[in-house]
């Protein structure tokens, strides 16, 4: 099996807030290799955007590391400089937002902004980094470049304006893609043709991608791995068909079992898992699942739960999943 282009090992990031401090991400680890879409579920809040923007350095300013590393080809990227970091970005690793907004400023033509982001190019002529851009434009699917290049952002609809923002992440050829929520803000054809797409630029570019989501089907689409994130920990990771067909973590099942897509067919109701994620200001001493798990013992309310390795490429946090 290749090397991971992107890991992140045992990594813990929070967030200064007024009066403390919320504990964010956990421990992590994770890695995702050439040409592998990782998908990273889990229900709002429990870090999945953190992650996120960890991994492309971007997680802001009252965010602070506390432990871990974040390699790329092998080298931590939290041990560079400022100036380095920056040159990783977009060329090593780029990032395609919920929002498509964010990635373009809103005064500016979508041509000039995406001759503006090859800036890593050095010596390339204007007019080939607009050959550039109109071509990739082309590739994501849109259907007149030059119409596109012409108009400012709040100009296209969602759909182009998603591609565009996937066109703008490309044109670095990034080794990792990292896409949080992509799909989210688009209607149901639209999310199929990006998701459709994306598959294609892996096919294409071998890049490896990172794809956060909270919609079941899209991680069952696109990926071939799966993470799943409870209260800021990587509490499962399998290969997709694996955790679809034999989920170990009662959050995973309880997740699987919750999925509209599949409810809707079955009982036409759509149930939540009871309770809330803990406060992560204040974690709790042992699983941070257990007071909403049906098969918690005393035990899980004060050990925290060992990763347990139920097969290859495998991980559970619990103190209940065989191995
Ligand atoms: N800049 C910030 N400052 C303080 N707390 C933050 C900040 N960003 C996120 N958090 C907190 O960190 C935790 C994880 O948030 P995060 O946005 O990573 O979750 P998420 O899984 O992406 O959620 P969603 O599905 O809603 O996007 C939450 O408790 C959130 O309130
Ligand atoms: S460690 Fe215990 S409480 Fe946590 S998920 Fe496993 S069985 Fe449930
Ligand atoms: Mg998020």
């Amino acid at each position: 099996m290749s090397e991971p282009v992107l890991s992140v090992e045992n990594l813990s990031l929070r967030y200064r807030v007024a009066g403390g401090a919320v504990a964010a991400l956990r421990n992590v680890s994770l890695s995702v290799r050439q040409g592998e879409v990782l998908g990273i579920a889990g229900e709002s809040g429990c870090g999945k955007s953190s992650l996120a923007a960890a991994m492309i350095d971007l997680a802001g300013a009252n965010a602070e590391v506390t432990a871990g590393a974040i390699r790329l080809r092998g080298q931590d990227i939290l041990r560079l400089d400022q100036a380095a970091r920056r040159r990783l970005r977009g060329r090593e690793i780029a990032m395609v937002f919920q929002d498509p907004m964010t990635a373009f400023n809103p005064v500016l033509t979508v041509g000039a902004q995406l001759v503006d982001f090859q800036f890593n190019l050095d010596g390339v002529p204007g007019r080939e980094k607009r050959a550039r851009a109109r071509d990739m434009l082309a590739r994501v699917g849109l259907s007149d470049p030059d119409l596109v290049m012409g108009r400012y952002p709040h100009e296209l609809s969602g759909g182009m304006r998603q591609r565009a923002a996937i066109a703008a992440a490309l044109l670095m050829r990034p080794a990792v893609l990292i896409a949080d929520e992509p799909t989210t803000a688009l209607d149901v054809t639209m999310e199929a043709q990006i998701i459709h797409l994306l598959r294609e630029l892996r096919a294409q570019y071998g890049c490896a991608i990172v794809i956060v989501t909270h919609h079941l089907g899209v991680i069952a689409e696109l990926c071939d791995r799966v993470a799943v994130m409870y209260a800021g920990e990587v509490v499962e990771e399998a290969p997709v068909d694996e955790l679809f067909h034999d989920p170990r973590h009662p959050y995973t099942r309880a997740l699987i079992a919750c999925d509209p897509a599949r409810i809707g067919k079955a009982t036409g109701r759509l149930p939540a898992i009871g309770g809330r994620l803990p406060d992560l200001s204040d974690p709790p001493p042992g699983c941070a699942f257990a007071a909403r798990c049906g098969i918690a013992t005393d035990r899980c309310r004060t050990v925290p739960p060992p990763r347990v390795a139920p097969g290859a490429d495998r991980g559970v946090l619990c103190h209940e999943a065989a191995p």
